[in-house]
């Protein structure tokens, strides 16, 4: 059965959504952009990409920016945010990425694709192993897989507010049936499916990596944006978020701890002699 996140969003829902990954993407772009553009200018053979889960479309638009001869298919099962990334291509007149309201599953066209990437979606999808499967089937002999996603492992035992937070983080998983451990279980499902060349990197998204305005708005936006999309899976307390404001100017604000957000990059090939 569809997670929350695989099922079509109300507009103002999506709205909400697309703030939120601005947010992110503001913060942690700054490692994942040139993760996915170092990766495709590595493969010259890339010619096609597919981005399933874009969202409001604005990542897969800044790599579209700067490689102008790869032509991305970005696809979302939300129809609303797929026409604001249509508009947004349009505005910024960048031709070589086209968005599809779509949902990822076996209907798509086999052995299309010379890279599929997927960001922060992976943790959402009810069956991964399935998931992954259908992307090897869609990619051609030889085609990359790159996935992008949170890996909420412990970090900073030491701080109670930071541990606090990811308590509170986990719980907000649980409650919309996401899996905040996607990287940690991602080498062995992509052996299942027939990938070789797997190879997986952290990015430290910290206020000193990212900066600190960067990383508050992150940690902010978080539970606000889950109190307005989904107040049945609200589980933040506002004596917690009091003195996590406390902190933020005590702690963060003043350099005094610099707890990391690790973000997974994992990529993987499909053999050359697969069918
Ligand atoms: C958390 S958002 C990430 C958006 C974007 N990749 C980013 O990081 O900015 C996950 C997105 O994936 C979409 N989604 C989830 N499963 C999908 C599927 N199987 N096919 C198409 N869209 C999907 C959701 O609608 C949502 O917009």
């Amino acid at each position: 059965m569809r997670q929350f996140f695989e099922k079509t969003l109300q507009s103002s829902q999506s709205e909400i959504m697309s703030q939120n990954l601005r947010t992110q993407n503001k913060a942690y772009g700054i490692f994942d952009v040139p993760f996915l553009v170092r990766l495709i200018e590595a493969h010259k053979n890339i010619k096609s990409a597919l981005d399933i889960g874009t969202g409001d479309g604005s990542f897969a638009l800044e790599i579209a920016q700067k490689l102008p001869a790869v032509n991305f298919l970005a696809v979302d099962v939300n129809a609303n945010i797929i026409s604001q990334a249509n508009s947004m291509a349009t505005a910024q007149n960048i031709k070589n990425i086209a968005y599809a309201e779509s949902f990822f599953d076996r209907n798509f066209p086999l052995k299309t694709y010379d890279l599929i990437f997927t960001k922060f979606t992976l943790q959402h999808t009810h069956d991964i192993q399935t998931f992954i499967n259908e992307v090897h089937r869609r990619l051609n002999p030889g085609g990359l897989f790159a996935v992008i996603e949170e890996y909420w492992l412990d970090t900073m035992l030491e701080d109670k507010v930071w541990q606090g937070f990811r308590r509170f983080m986990l719980k907000t998983y649980k409650a919309f049936g996401s899996n905040p451990f996607v990287p940690r279980d991602l080498p062995s499902l992509l052996q299942k499916s027939g990938f070789a060349n797997i190879q997986s990197s952290l990015s430290m998204n910290s206020p000193s990596t990212i900066g600190i305005d960067p990383f508050v708005d992150l940690l902010r936006i978080m539970p606000g944006h889950v109190k307005v999309l989904a107040p049945d899976k609200y589980v933040w307390e506002d004596s917690f978020l009091n003195e996590m404001e406390v902190w933020i100017e005590k702690s963060i604000r003043t350099g005094k701890i610099d707890p990391p957000i690790p973000i997974a990059h994992v990529t993987a090939q499909k053999r050359s002699s697969s069918s």
